[in-house]
């Protein structure tokens, strides 16, 4: 383990001299192994474009490849790099250092996720409540009868749920919510924020049948409304929102 090791800056000729460098103090933890968690520090040169991921692969790369860590896409599209950084749930390859403002940057697993190992974690529990919840289109039709070829929206109907297709299944909402904390059988944001999605889309005909899943303790009527899942959305969904309207559906405001 190249505990206190530093790595030589690879880009001599850029503007930025390795004199910019942060602590990257990584959490280890082998639940296989370890009694707790630990952290490790290694100095990282940065650049003004060089991300927290960046930052750890960079790590593993020169001086510790065993450090676990989930990514895929390096550009927030994917959902696979949330972490804690900092203190706060984000996704590793759309944070830059030097937005952190920081010379120290941590990196934690997320919370309300079980560990696999260091910074990588199981999404068993989001990706099962996303799939209670019905996220495709419910029809009772097979196909389409008129001359059109597809079930047409308006704008109008579009933008009642646009904002929430834009969820990358991150869980960066699940890690921040105090309930998921509390309740493990809770559905959670990011669940609820696409059983909206789908209830709100003018072609699906699912919305009794979804709301009867998620009208439950456990469902839409445990949420407290800590609003921390929609400050943490890297793709500008608002479960909270979602969420509120949803309620709405049910008490008989909206049809
Ligand atoms: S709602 Fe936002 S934070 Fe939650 S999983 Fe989707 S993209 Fe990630
Ligand atoms: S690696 Fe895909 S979202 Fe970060």
């Amino acid at each position: 383990m190249a505990q206190g090791a530093t790595i030589a800056n690879e880009q001599a000729s850029s503007p930025l001299s390795s004199a910019n460098s942060i602590t990257l103090r990584i959490a280890r933890y082998n639940p296989e192994q370890d009694s707790a968690s630990r952290f490790v520090e290694f100095a990282v040169p940065y650049e003004k474009w060089t991300t927290v991921l960046d930052a750890i692969l960079a790590v593993k790369k020169h001086l510790d490849h065993s450090i676990a860590v989930r990514y895929s896409c390096r550009q927030a599209t994917c959902g696979s790099c949330g972490m804690i950084i900092n203190g706060k749930p984000r996704l590793a390859c759309f944070t830059k250092i030097i937005e952190l403002n920081s010379n120290v940057v941590t990196v934690e697993p997320m919370n309300n996720f079980p560990i696999i190992r260091d910074l990588a974690v199981k999404f068993e529990r989001l990706f099962d409540t996303h799939r209670r919840v019905k996220p495709y289109l419910v029809r009772d039709d097979t196909e389409i009868e008129s001359d059109e070829k597809e079930f047409s929206q308006s704008p109008e109907e579009l933008e009642q749920y646009i904002q929430f297709a834009n969820c990358i299944k991150c869980g960066l909402c699940n890690s921040a919510c105090p309930t998921m904390a509390t309740d493990s059988s809770f559905v959670g944001p990011q669940a609820l924020a696409q059983a909206y999605r789908y209830v709100a889309d003018s072609r699906d005909k699912g919305k009794d049948s979804r709301l009867k899943i998620i009208d439950d303790s456990h469902g839409i009527w445990r949420c407290h409304f800590a609003g921390s899942c929609s400050q943490v959305c890297p793709k500008g969904v608002d479960p909270a929102m979602g969420i509120q309207l949803l309620r709405g559906y049910m008490l008989g405001f909206k049809s």
